[in-house]
């Protein structure tokens, strides 16, 4: 049977514009492809000038459109500049997807303060510099938009103490998007989050043994009993980009194979 007009309707994205922070690779790259094959035209970043070109490339071979620009979250003047140009490039935002972040362990009792810095730097205050712009365009163009944090799983649910800086930093994540969430329902921009699980983005060393140990221990605890792909991430986030969440606004969406309920 053929894709209904219903259903085309409440999941395409056609004529809408989205910014895709973090997309050189990783779950952003996917979430920044799979907006474009619903009709987007995207804006990506990475910190380092031409490091999200090729996924740009690609969308633009898949017959989207993509333009490349760079973007360190930590750093005010760099958003600001980055914002400025993906709406001068867009004409307007519609979705903004606050992907960057960073999860390096480390121990409690001997993790620097840097480590903590470091982290909340980009995973707070960058994914809070960015919502701030972005919100700010949104609603000077009077035309609503939708905001998608990307957050984690270790918000609600730690699964490894070495964690604990990033699990800290995305429980902030889930409570400004909630503050965000209601702060800017009357300009009709609904913002939501998305909680990965362990997802498999493809780069681990198959042959590193300690690697290996840590990701088959994940895997048992994962009652669909796989890893997530990028793209389990990107099906929600065109969910929460499209008319399918007009009603939705202020949630924690989690994406995890059941982890959290194990
Ligand atoms: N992978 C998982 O299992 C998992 C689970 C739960 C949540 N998450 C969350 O999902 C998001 C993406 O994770 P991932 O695994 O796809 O990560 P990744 O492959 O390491 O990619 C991270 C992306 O963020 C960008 N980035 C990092 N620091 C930045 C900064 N200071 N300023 C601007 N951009 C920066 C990187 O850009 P460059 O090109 O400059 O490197 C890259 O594009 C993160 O927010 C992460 O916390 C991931």
């Amino acid at each position: 049977m053929a894709t209904t007009d219903f259903v085309t309707g409440l999941f395409g994205l056609a004529g809408k514009t989205a910014i895709v922070t973090g997309s050189s690779k990783g779950i952003g790259r996917v979430i920044a492809i799979e907006l474009a094959q619903a009709g987007a035209k995207v804006v990506l970043s990475s910190r380092t000038p031409g490091g999200a070109d090729a996924v740009a490339k690609e969308i633009a071979d898949l017959g989207g459109e993509a333009v490349a620009l760079s973007l360190e979250v930590r750093d005010e003047t760099s958003v600001k500049a980055f914002v400025e140009q993906a709406h001068a490039a867009l004409g307007r935002i519609d979705i903004l997807v606050n992907n960057a972040g960073i999860y390096p362990a480390g121990e409690f009792l001997t993790a620097s303060t840097e480590h903590w810095d470091t982290i909340h730097e980009t995973n707070v205050r960058g994914l809070f510099l960015c919502l701030r712009e972005v919100a700010a365009r949104m609603r000077a163009d009077g035309q609503g938009g939708r905001i998608i944090n990307i957050s984690s799983m270790g918000s609600i649910r730690p699964a490894a103490p070495i964690r604990f800086a990033y699990d800290a930093s995305k429980a902030a994540v889930n409570r400004m998007t909630e503050d965000a969430a209601s702060a800017f329902a009357a300009d009709r921009i609904q913002v939501n989050a998305i909680l990965p699980g362990p997802i498999d983005t493809g780069r681990m060393d198959r042959n590193d043994e300690a690697a290996m140990k840590m990701h088959n221990a994940v895997l048992r605890r994962v009652p669909l009993g796989r890893y997530g792909t990028p793209h389990d991430i990107a099906a929600a986030a065109i969910f929460l980009a499209s008319p399918a969440s007009s009603f939705i606004t202020g949630q924690t969406l989690v994406v995890d194979g059941g982890f959290v309920v194990r």
